[in-house]
């Protein structure tokens, strides 16, 4: 299910939009009449996700750029702007991931996720400002559950996303007064996609336990975040900025729950009631 906005003639930028939540997002604004930019590395995928987005009849834009690379992303974003014009949201979303236990991680390993997650949103964020729309513009930061849940093998996702999030809040002080919000979407698991396929557990039972832990007992769709990206983007959010909002039914909560409440709370209840 799609929520109906109207982002015709507005320009929306999803970085690292090309596949995934991010794509789904790109979908979502094409749908609803925007002009689309997605950039990310792989020229079959940017290929690929332009052909799909050019099914809606809007304009359509595709550039090959590593997040890394703080020259390519300024490159990225003068081509489209060339094109479409000012940047009325951008999508902020490139990021890489494997579990490892931060015992096995290479110094290598840790710096991989930190420089796309982190340093990249920053590229991004740095190389966008000059883009974006004043007064109007909406940015959204795509983090995740880690960056204030602490999850084990995910030091490296952790602290990027963490970081990621206060940038959020920092850049969200720097430039409300211009009109720019910026928020972030933290999803929970997505089933489908590939940061589902290289977290959640093949087993059937880890599998089922994951789920069960979700509150609303189900793992999330595409429209569910692209649903919250097209709000974030409208005038109905023009007085939300700086937060972070969990788009997971309700799963970080349950992670934080405090292991003992989970151990204990059910047998101290029925104690009570006797
Ligand atoms: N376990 C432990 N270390 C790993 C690893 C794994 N599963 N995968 C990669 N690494 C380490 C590598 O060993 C290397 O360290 P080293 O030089 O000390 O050996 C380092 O990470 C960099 O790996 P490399 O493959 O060269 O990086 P890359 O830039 O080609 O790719 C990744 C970046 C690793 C994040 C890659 O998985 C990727 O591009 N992911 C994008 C898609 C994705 O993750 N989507 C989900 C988003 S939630
Ligand atoms: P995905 O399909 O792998 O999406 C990642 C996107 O980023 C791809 O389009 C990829 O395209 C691009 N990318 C990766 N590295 C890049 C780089 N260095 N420079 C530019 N672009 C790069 O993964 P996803 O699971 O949908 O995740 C999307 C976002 O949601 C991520 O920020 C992730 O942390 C977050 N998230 C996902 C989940 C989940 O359940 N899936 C849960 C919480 C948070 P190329 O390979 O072509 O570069």
């Amino acid at each position: 299910m799609q929520v109906n906005f109207d982002f015709k003639g507005q320009h929306i930028f999803v970085f690292g939009g090309t596949t995934g939540i991010n794509f789904g997002i790109a979908q979502a604004f094409a749908r609803q009449g925007a002009d689309v930019t997605v950039a990310s590395r792989k020229p079959e995928n940017v290929d690929a996700a332009c052909t799909e987005l050019a099914k809606f009849g809007g304009r359509v834009h595709g550039v090959c750029a590593d997040v890394r690379d703080f020259d390519a992303v300024g490159w990225a974003f003068a081509d489209a702007v060339d094109r479409f014009g000012p940047i009325d949201a951008l999508v902020s979303g490139a990021a890489g991931n494997f579990l490892c236990e931060a015992k096995d991680m290479s110094s290598n390993g840790f710096k991989v996720v930190i420089d796309i997650d982190l340093i990249g949103t920053f590229h991004v964020l740095r190389q966008a400002y000059a883009h974006l729309r004043k007064p109007g513009a909406s940015v959204i930061n795509i983090t995740a559950p880690q960056s204030f849940v602490p999850m084990r093998f995910q030091a490296h996702a952790g602290a990027a996303k963490a970081g990621v999030d206060q940038l959020t809040r920092i850049l969200a002080l720097e430039w409300g007064s211009e009109g720019i919000r910026i928020n972030s979407i933290s999803p929970g698991p997505i089933d489908g996609t590939e940061g589902f396929r290289r977290l959640m557990s093949r087993n059937p039972e880890e599998r089922a336990a994951a789920l069960a832990a979700v509150p609303v007992q189900r793992f999330g769709t595409l429209d569910d975040i692209a649903n919250l990206a097209l709000f974030l983007a409208s005038p109905y959010a023009s007085f939300v900025s700086g937060a972070l909002i969990p788009c997971d039914g309700g799963g970080a909560l349950e992670s934080v729950k405090p292991a003992l409440e989970a151990a204990g709370y059910a047998a101290v209840a029925e104690q009570q009631k006797a």
